[in-house]
Order: structure tokens, then C-alpha cells, then sequence
């Protein structure tokens, strides 16, 4: 099976990790917001699935660059998705808990309307209906939290600052699942029936939650990174109103990942993940 990824960051380079064979295009290859270019481009490679992870991802930013995001997260998603249909090639694409408002009390199902938080959940939600409105045969999966060995992530931010200052504030009033970027692409090649010996019946297209087993907040998450690092510091929660910033976020980003679950096993429970990514990484300060 040929698989193109599209998008060079967390996401994309943790599916062509996963799956070496894979040809991975970066934005230097293909602009996805240039609709001509995407035939030009994707035409010589003739791929049967594509792996869209190219995304406007800077959350506080899209609050005044909304144009941009809408663009790359909504209007290009539409154009790959058109293309898609047009060769009868599977098309992968990702969103976010931002699309839901967060105030709902249990995780939240796939059949939720969204109701998006912040400008890039919005923009996000776009490409939803761009997919929704183009796309023929799709999967949507909408993940969170996503850290990983390329770039900056959570992890380290409060392995360094624990190193540098040995105090921190961090939010109690925001939940969901961290994920690893590496445990995520394997589950979903799995799901997708990429990853060789995998069962050969698909799943139905459609929309699919999926992040780590297990919820926490952001403040009980640094305190286990510091747990499993062994960096002393000293951790103090804060509520989201103590600590503004441009984009708000959703208090409750739970995501119910049931549906993904009868097609595949999900990602490792948050903390066993964290174990694994530190040992293979080591402590990243
Ligand atoms: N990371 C998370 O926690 C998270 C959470 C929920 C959903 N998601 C979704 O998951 C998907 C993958 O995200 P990620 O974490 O892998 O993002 P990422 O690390 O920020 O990578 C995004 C990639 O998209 C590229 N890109 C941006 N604009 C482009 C364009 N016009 N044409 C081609 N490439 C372009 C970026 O290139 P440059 O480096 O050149 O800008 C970057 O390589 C996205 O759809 C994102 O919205 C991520």
C-alpha cells in the first residue's frame, strides 16, 4: 500500500517512524493551500491513502491570525479532500477537543455538535465541514495533547524550568489526555490496516476519537513528569483565570475514545506512555 504523509511536525514524522516506507512531504514540497500544486505534486507519487498532518497549529496566534488558519485548517482541507475523491484515495485527517466549548461534563463522543473554544478550534472545525462536504472516503480522528521527541512539548518546558528554577505554576482546571505522538501513529496505522499483519476489515469512515487511556489536568501531569524525572521542585496549581493567555481552553477536553476502541487497541494509559517516552528519550531538559 502506498502511503503519502503530508507535514513534517509531531504527527507526521511520528507516522513515517511508524512507517518507514511511507513517502513523507513537507511544506517545501507542497503548499497545501495551492490547489494546483496538489495535483502536480501528489500525481507522479499515485498514492492509495494519504496522511494529511499539514495544520496552522499555533493556538495562540490563530486568535489574530484567524485568516491564515482558516486557510490552511479549513480552505486547504477542503482542496486535498477534493483531490482525494477525485482519485479514489483514502484521505487521513486530524482535529482537535478545541472544536467543543469544553464545558460538557462527561468525555466527549464523536456525535457532539462542536461548538468551537478559540480561534484555531475554529478553524480546525472548518476543515471538519470542508471534509464532511468533499471528502468520500475519509477518516477524521480528533486527538490532543500530542508530545514527542521533535520540537518543543510539555514535557520538557517543565523539565527545564524544574531545572533552572525549581518552581512552577501550572493549570489544574484544564483535562484531557496527554499522548504520544510515536503510541498514537502505531494505534492508528493499526486501525487503518497499514501496519502489515493487521486484520484485514476496516472500519467504517467516519469520525474517531483517540488519545491515551486515562484523563488528568495539566498541573497532575507536571507533577508526574517530575515524579518520573526525580526533579525536586516545588509545584504549585493555579486556576486558568490566575494564568490568561490569548486563546482560551477547553476545562473539560475529555475525549471518549470508545468507538476507536472496537477497531483497534487504544494508545497506553498517559502515565505508562510518559514512562516509555523518557526512557527512550531520556529526561529532556
Ligand atoms: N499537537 C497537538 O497537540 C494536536 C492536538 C490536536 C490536534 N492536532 C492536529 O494534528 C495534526 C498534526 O499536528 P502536529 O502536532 O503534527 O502539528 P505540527 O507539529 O505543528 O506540524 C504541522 C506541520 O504542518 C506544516 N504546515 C503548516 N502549514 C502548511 C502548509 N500550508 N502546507 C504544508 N505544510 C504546512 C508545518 O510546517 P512548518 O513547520 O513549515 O510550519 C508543520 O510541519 C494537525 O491537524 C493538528 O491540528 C494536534
Amino acid at each position: 500500500m502506498k502511503v503519502l504523509i503530508i507535514g513534517t511536525g509531531l504527527m507526521g514524522t511520528a507516522f513515517k517512524s511508524a512507517y518507514p516506507e511511507a513517502i513523507l512531504c513537507g511544506r517545501k514540497d507542497l503548499d497545501i493551500t495551492q490547489e494546483n500544486a496538489i495535483a502536480h505534486v501528489i500525481d507522479p507519487i499515485a498514492p492509495d491513502v494519504m496522511i494529511n498532518c499539514a495544520a496552522y497549529t499555533n493556538v495562540d496566534k490563530a486568535e489574530s491570525e484567524q485568516s491564515i488558519a482558516n486557510q490552511i485548517n479549513g480552505t486547504a482541507v477542503g482542496y486535498l479532500a477534493k483531490y482525494a475523491a477525485k482519485n479514489d484515495i483514502t484521505l487521513i485527517h486530524f482535529s482537535t477537543d478545541y472544536v467543543f466549548d469544553g464545558q460538557g461534563k462527561e468525555p466527549y463522543s464523536e456525535n457532539t455538535t462542536p461548538s468551537p473554544i478559540n480561534a484555531y478550534g475554529y478553524s480546525k472545525w472548518l476543515g471538519e465541514q470542508a471534509l464532511a462536504k468533499y471528502g468520500q472516503s475519509t477518516y477524521l480522528f480528533r486527538i490532543q495533547w500530542i508530545y514527542g521527541k521533535n520540537g518543543n512539548n510539555f514535557i520538557k518546558a517543565i523539565t527545564k524550568k524544574a531545572t533552572e528554577t525549581g518552581n512552577l505554576a501550572v493549570v489544574n482546571d484544564q483535562w484531557g489526555s496527554p499522548t504520544w505522538n510515536q503510541d498514537l501513529a502505531e494505534k492508528i496505522l493499526f486501525f487503518l490496516r497499514i501496519t502489515p499483519g493487521s486484520p484485514k476489515e476496516k472500519p467504517p469512515y467516519g469520525i474517531y476519537h483517540v488519545a491515551s487511556q486515562g484523563h488528568t489536568n495539566w498541573h497532575d501531569f507536571a507533577a508526574e513528569i517530575l515524579s518520573q524525572t526525580q526533579i525536586p521542585s516545588t509545584l504549585t496549581a493555579v486556576t486558568s483565570d490566575e494564568m490568561p493567555r490569548p486563546a482560551k481552553r477547553p476545562p473539560n477536553g475529555r475525549l471518549n475514545c470508545e468507538k476507536f476502541a472496537r477497531h483497534a487497541p487504544l494508545p497506553l494509559p498517559w502515565t505508562t506512555a510518559l514512562s516509555r517516552y523518557l526512557h527512550e528519550t531520556g529526561t529532556p531538559t
